[in-house]
């Protein structure tokens, strides 16, 4: 039995690497939809570890009541957060893996959503390293990349999807240049990658999400690197707003644009990007969150969609734990 899963609380960085437990399904809820574990494979570890602790203190008498109760949880908690699929994939694997265990006790499936969490996050983990030995055969030495939003350490059980094959290159002693978007609205490149490469050591310059139209111009990028939150069957991909018009600019300019995910983001329904529900955020983020007084107007109609989609003629290759697929 675990008491609590325990994160880094990801709105507080790069000022202060705070770590919260989060003991039952509100609070792993709420540090979801707060951004305080973020991107898509870290939400669908977080979220497994709160269906299992939900579950862990049930008085189900029966096992029908139980998967009742876990059913009700599984709902709830897939309803924080809407693009990403590595959450519902995540919480419908535990549910599954209660389903093939019905004939043990209670006591036994409470163990065995512990299990089935711990499984995701290791496999996670490996994917991380398969996506960045992958995607380091797409770079070369002295290369310079440009990322956007956090597909690192942070948003991930191990070392990132799209920034993967940075730490794999910087393990073998690559030396890569990395741009990094700040990310508007939550600045998730300024706060984030920017903080975990530079830590890493790695060679990181911040710019405005605007800035790379002219850095592009200027044939200073070699390769455009993004993760991704739900890929659909045919490739289109939704990532953190702002993607698309880097994927625009990267054609524009004939520079190679990559997208990194592990299995768990590839969607098995939607057909087409078409399909993909798009989040949209509170106003407030655009309004006023990182100001010191609000920069707009008040009542001022905010557009915040937290996502927007690739459609996949824009996408050089994705590169998933299980290879390269070209496009
Ligand atoms: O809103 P966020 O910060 O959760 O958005 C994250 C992204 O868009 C990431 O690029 C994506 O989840 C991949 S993380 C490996």
């Amino acid at each position: 039995m675990i008491g609590a899963l325990s994160i880094i609380d990801q709105t507080q960085l790069p000022g202060s690497l705070c770590i919260i437990n989060l003991e039952n399904a509100e609070q792993v809820y709420a540090a979801i939809c707060n951004l305080q574990v973020r991107g898509a494979p870290a939400i669908g570890i977080a979220a497994a570890f709160g269906l299992y602790l939900a579950m862990r203190f049930s008085f189900a008498k029966d096992k029908a009541t139980f998967l009742f109760e876990l059913t009700q949880k599984q709902r709830y908690l897939c309803s924080s957060r809407p693009t990403a699929v590595n959450l519902s994939w995540a919480l419908a694997r535990l549910k599954q893996a209660v389903i093939n265990c019905s004939t043990q006790n209670i006591e036994t499936l409470k163990e065995v959503l512990l299990i089935e969490a711990q499984a995701i996050e290791k496999e996670d983990a490996a994917c991380c390293r398969a996506i960045g030995l992958y995607g380091l055969s797409l770079l070369n030495d002295g290369d310079s990349l440009l990322t956007h939003c956090n597909a690192g350490h942070l948003a991930t059980a191990a070392f990132g999807t799209a920034l993967a094959p940075i730490y794999c290159g910087l393990e073998q002693g690559l030396e890569l240049k990395v741009y990094c978007g700040e990310t508007r609205p939550l600045l998730q490149g300024a706060r984030l990658t920017a903080y975990e490469l530079k830590n890493a050591g790695v060679d990181v310059t911040l710019l405005c999400d605007n800035m790379s139209a002219s850095l592009m111009a200027a044939g200073k990028i070699d390769s455009v690197w993004v993760g991704a939150d739900r890929i659909a069957l045919n490739g289109d991909t939704a990532n953190k707003t702002g993607t698309l018009a880097l994927a625009v600019l990267a054609h524009y300019y004939n520079v190679p644009f990559y997208v990194c995910a592990p299995y768990s983001t590839l969607d098995t329904v939607a057909s087409s990007g078409a399909e993909i529900v798009i989040e949209q955020r509170e106003p407030a983020e655009v309004t006023e969150m990182w100001f010191k007084e609000r920069i707009a107007p008040p009542d001022i109609t905010v557009y915040n969609p937290a996502f927007d989609i690739t459609p996949v003629e824009l996408i050089s290759a994705i590169i998933t734990d299980q290879g390269i697929r070209y496009y």
